[in-house]
């Protein structure tokens, strides 16, 4: 997908004007929350990266040796952007600063009430010792989505990007080049209101953090995952929020991410309705690939109807299949009677998750009514998973040029 076809949601922040028409919002926004959040948002001017300063450490840390393994999340770089909204001034200058502890009002609105959201993307070290984000573009659109959802300030996609992208810039020695590393990005916008009504806030907060990751196999070989998938566990339903990135969903799927660890599961394969459909798997989305029952082979992963997370890997394995055009890619509802009816037909090939963290990641098992289901991903290659694996990585470290990518 072109880069200029990526820009094409309404810029907002320069005034009431601006504001989208209604059919720009996901089907599930309900009309009359998002006419709530207007009169708060006239006060969002736009921060721009031309404004950026930076201030260097005085006291850079230690980089992780290129042996030493890196768990997600656990190593950070010597600086983080910072933006600061408040409803009077709008945004203030961006600032590149080093990295520090932030200092919150005890009553800080993203702490009490989920005023919070978050997007994750990479930046990887090609062999040419380039650093390249893989379509940012989507996070940006996914976060100013996310920020909607919350009422918190607009902003301008482009100009977060740019600041994102000097950051990396100012730390890129902490970008790991070794096979299946890169530099994970974590951008958060959280409401800072210090008061205890729940309600638009007048103040919030914009900041980026960075963290050199690992592969998330380890080698080349690639580890499968078992599910569990209990229906009676939900993690987002029609009119929910399920489609945006906001902390509020994460927190309570860890108790259930428990009981499957309980029962000898990895991960949780989310189900929702009567008929049990195939949501998300933990932090992934799902992809099935089988003949259909109509004889034809098919990739099927959920379409995005307000309870599916619009991943970009996710996006990106269905651009991929559609250009080779070699078999069926359908977003369509796939439930638990269709999988086992496939699985005893000897129809299913591969199921498997898209992210981030993992890229593609294979599923063997499936605990579903007190029955294991043996899922034969990996017995077929996994042929698709590997391929797939292997173009994202040819495009991610700069083997082959791509529009995805942006050079940092
Ligand atoms: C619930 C959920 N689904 C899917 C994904 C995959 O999204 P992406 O491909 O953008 O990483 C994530 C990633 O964080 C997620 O949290």
């Amino acid at each position: 997908m072109g880069r200029s076809r990526l820009w094409t949601l309404p810029r907002l922040g320069a005034g009431r004007s601006n504001f989208p028409t209604p059919q720009v919002w996901a089907r599930k926004l309900l009309p009359i929350p998002w006419r709530l959040c207007v009169p708060g948002r006239c006060v969002s001017s736009n921060f721009k990266a031309a404004d950026l300063q930076v201030q260097v450490t005085r006291e850079p840390q230690k980089k992780p040796a290129p042996s030493q393994p890196l768990l997600f999340g656990k190593t950070f770089t010597d600086h983080m952007l910072m933006v600061e909204w408040n409803s009077k001034t709008g945004w203030g200058p961006p600032r590149i600063q080093p990295f520090q502890n932030l200092t919150l009002h005890p009553a800080c609105s993203g702490l009490h009430y989920s005023l919070q959201l978050f997007e994750g993307l990479k930046a990887y070290k090609g062999r040419d010792k380039q650093v390249r984000l893989f379509r940012p573009w989507l996070n940006m659109d996914r976060m100013l989505r996310s920020a909607r959802r919350l009422c918190l300030p607009d902003f301008d996609k482009q100009e977060l990007l740019e600041c994102i992208r000097q950051l990396i810039e100012v730390d890129k020695d902490w970008v790991p080049d070794g096979n299946g590393t890169s530099l994970y990005v974590r951008p958060v916008l959280i409401g800072n209101e210090p008061s205890l009504g729940v309600g638009m806030v007048t103040q919030a907060l914009l900041f980026v953090i960075l963290c050199p990751v690992g592969s998330y196999f380890p080698g080349d070989s690639m580890t499968p995952v078992s599910l569990l998938a209990d229906p009676s566990f939900v993690r987002a339903w029609i009119g929910g929020v399920g489609d945006c990135k906001l902390g509020g969903n994460y927190g309570p799927t860890v108790a259930v991410q428990q009981e499957a660890q309980k029962k000898g599961c990895e991960q949780v394969l989310w189900l929702y309705g009567p008929d049990h459909q195939l949501t998300e798997v933990g932090t992934m989305n799902i992809f099935v690939y089988w003949t259909h029952e109509d004889g034809e082979l098919e990739l099927a992963t959920p379409p995005l109807d307000g309870i599916i997370l619009p991943g970009v890997v996710r996006q990106s394995l269905l651009d991929l299949a559609r250009t080779w055009g070699e078999f069926r890619v359908a977003e369509r509802k796939v439930t638990m009677k269709e999988l086992k009816r496939a699985l005893e037909e000897g129809r299913v090939r591969e199921v498997f998750g898209s992210g981030t963290a993992c890229q593609v990641c294979p599923v063997h098992q499936i605990l579903y009514e007190g029955k294991q289901l043996h899922i034969p991903t990996m017995e077929n290659g996994p042929e698709l998973i590997l391929r797939f694996q292997k173009e994202l990585k040819a495009i991610q470290y700069g083997t082959s040029a791509h529009d995805w990518m942006l050079r940092v």
